[in-house]
């Protein structure tokens, strides 16, 4: 199919964009690719690929992966860091499950197949073999300042709790608007050591959750670096 372009040749000269007012949204170039959201796992390589500081799936968890989660007794002494070659987050994450003696039946399952689609993502985009899983229960408000990772990339996904949230920024500010990753949503955020690029355009952070009694459940995959392989 060749392309469309959309021409300008109509039977209208009138100016319509700048007779609406201010209506429509001028969004700078940058903000545009600051984050892409996709619909699908297969799709995120390609949003990352491009010119954009993230990529975001967006998605809903199902609603047995939910409620399994919601009796889960999530402490943050379960917390874990795993260095697994990316072909073994499945299997890690089962690990993990029977460690913390918690039986969540079908979702368990779920949740392990999920990080292992993730890893695998994140070591086909990095070109790594070794991963870097990092589970955590968050109930404070540890990571609370907007900034980059000094990293390549990284993908979080929130499985309980609310989500990373994330805008555009200049260095040392905070975003004028702030976006947040649903529940379930993972991301992939390019970091400060991303080749090519500049500096990403953008910042997150951990949600403030101290306090509230809210319970994180968050996962963090790394690509392992050549000091741990
Ligand atoms: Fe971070």
């Amino acid at each position: 199919m060749s392309s469309h372009h959309p021409s300008p040749a109509n039977n209208d000269p009138a100016p319509a964009r700048e007779a609406t007012g201010g209506a429509v949204l001028e969004v700078p170039a940058s903000a545009a690719v600051s984050m892409q959201t996709v619909t699908s796992l297969c799709t995120m390589g390609a949003a990352f690929s491009g010119p954009t500081d993230g990529v975001l799936l967006q998605r809903a968890l199902p609603s047995f992966v939910t409620d399994a989660l919601l009796k889960m007794a999530l402490d943050r002494s379960m917390s874990q860091r795993l260095w697994l070659p990316a072909n073994g987050a499945g299997e890690g994450m089962l690990g993990l499950f029977q460690a913390w003696g918690q039986e969540i039946g079908p979702a368990e399952r779920w949740l392990a197949e999920d990080v292992h689609a993730l890893a695998q993502k994140v070591a086909k985009l990095l070109d790594t073999d070794k991963i870097i899983l990092r589970v955590e229960i968050v109930d404070d408000n540890a990571c609370r300042k907007f900034h980059r990772d000094a990293i390549r990339a990284r993908l979080i996904c929130t499985y309980a709790g609310p989500g990373t949230e994330y805008g555009v920024a200049e260095f040392g500010q905070d975003p004028d608007i702030v976006e947040q990753a649903g529940t379930g949503c993972p991301i992939i955020l390019k970091g400060k050591a991303w080749p090519i690029q500049g500096d990403p355009l953008l910042a997150h952070r951990s949600p403030p959750v101290e306090g509230t009694g809210t319970k994180r459940l968050v996962v963090v995959i790394d690509e392992a670096s050549p000091a741990f392989q």
